[in-house]
């Protein structure tokens, strides 16, 4: 086997995350703006280059791989590229084949996820209240949202439920998220809203919410016990005693983590994003295609790997009103 990926900072990178698609069927107000324009069909990869392309990195020692988009299950016969992967966590070369998803196609693909081997998948919901995640989501359906993590219990998937803490929009309904995912069996991670693309800067400052505050309003109400468990992501967890679930809290804002990053992530044009809050990216679109010999790419990809930084420079306050970096979130898919 190849040695691993190791970056200037000696940390292994074992985790890919894939941005299948630029494309949602919603259109989050902190992800991408109102008339976001998509990148042409041709100049996406297609499925068999995306595959190629995680299977050298699976060649190179990586371990997870998480499908995002836009939302990855919009792209078309997504499910081939799904059950093309699987075959590496049956041989056990992979060890995680998962998702993040904004959960409006789980009914249709819940049960062949599950069947190819996927566990656990992210659904981004941030909000219990039909009219309020009209709004945050612009183009979204709840009810088909509900339906789809329906689909996924049944089809025995282990669901873990992303929110964008907002200040002033759903930080009023923490506890009712909490309980909620009580009674669904569902773990829940908030995320700090990280200043990605041009989208309302000052409704950015104003909705700001840092996690440290959050947490303190959820302990007056909730019994919480520092967990020791490691989904291999970014998210320090708490067991909530009350409801035996697990809480995550994912703070690229006022707790760094970027000391233990392990990923890297790829976009659906082929480019390698060393860090989600940077610019530099390296095209691996020109290897892939430029030779059919896997070690012109794992070259490549292992030059990549010497550049990538120490960390991000998320700022958000009053004085930094600008994004860290202009692309929009739905470019990497978080
Ligand atoms: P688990 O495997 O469940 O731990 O998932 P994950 O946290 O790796 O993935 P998910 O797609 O659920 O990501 C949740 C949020 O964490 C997204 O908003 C991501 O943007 C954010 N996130 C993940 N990795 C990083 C990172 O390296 N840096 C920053 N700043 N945010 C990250
Ligand atoms: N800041 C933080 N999280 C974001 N997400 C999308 N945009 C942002 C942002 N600007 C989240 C989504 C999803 C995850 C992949 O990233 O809600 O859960
Ligand atoms: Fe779509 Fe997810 Fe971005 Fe919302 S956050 S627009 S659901 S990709």
């Amino acid at each position: 086997l190849s040695a691993p990926l190791i970056d200037p900072f000696q940390r292994k990178i074992n985790y890919l995350r894939v941005s299948v698609t630029d494309r949602c069927d919603f259109r989050c107000a902190y992800c991408m703006s109102e008339d976001m324009s998509f990148l042409p069909k041709s100049e996406v990869l297609s499925l068999e280059e995306l595959e190629r392309l995680c299977e050298t990195f699976i060649h190179l020692g990586v371990k997870k791989l998480r499908l995002t988009g836009g939302e990855p299950l919009v792209r078309r016969n997504i499910m081939h590229l799904f059950r093309g992967l699987s075959q590496h966590l049956k041989s056990g070369e992979l060890e995680e084949l998962t998702l993040t998803t904004n959960g409006s196609q789980l009914s249709r693909f819940a049960d062949e996820l599950a069947d190819l081997g996927v566990r656990r998948i992210n659904v981004s919901l941030d909000t219990l209240d039909a009219h309020k995640f009209a709004a945050i989501t612009r183009w979204g359906k709840f009810d088909k949202v509900m339906m789809g993590l329906d689909a996924a219990k049944k089809a025995g998937l282990k669901v873990k439920i992303n929110t964008v803490a907002l200040k002033g929009v759903n930080d009023d309904e923490v506890d009712k998220l909490i309980s909620w995912c009580g009674d669904e069996g569902f773990d829940l991670t908030f995320i700090e809203v990280m200043p990605m693309g041009d989208i309302g800067e000052v409704e950015r400052v104003d909705q700001y919410l840092p996690l440290s505050q959050l947490r303190a309003s959820i302990e007056q109400k909730w019994t919480l016990n520092e967990s020791l468990h490691n989904s291999g992501g970014p998210a320090r967890y708490v067991d909530v005693i009350e409801t035996g679930q697990r809480i995550g809290f994912i703070t690229p804002l006022t707790h760094n983590f970027c000391e233990s990053c392990n990923r890297v992530r790829l976009t659906c044009t082929g480019m390698l994003y060393m860090c989600l809050g940077q610019e530099d990216a390296a095209d691996l679109r020109i290897p892939l295609r430029e030779s059919d010999d896997n070690a012109v790419l794992e070259a490549a990809i292992r030059e990549a790997i010497t550049r990538k930084p120490k960390g991000h420079d998320f700022i958000i306050d009053r004085e930094h009103n600008q994004p860290a970096v202009g692309r929009h979130m739905s470019v990497t898919g978080g």
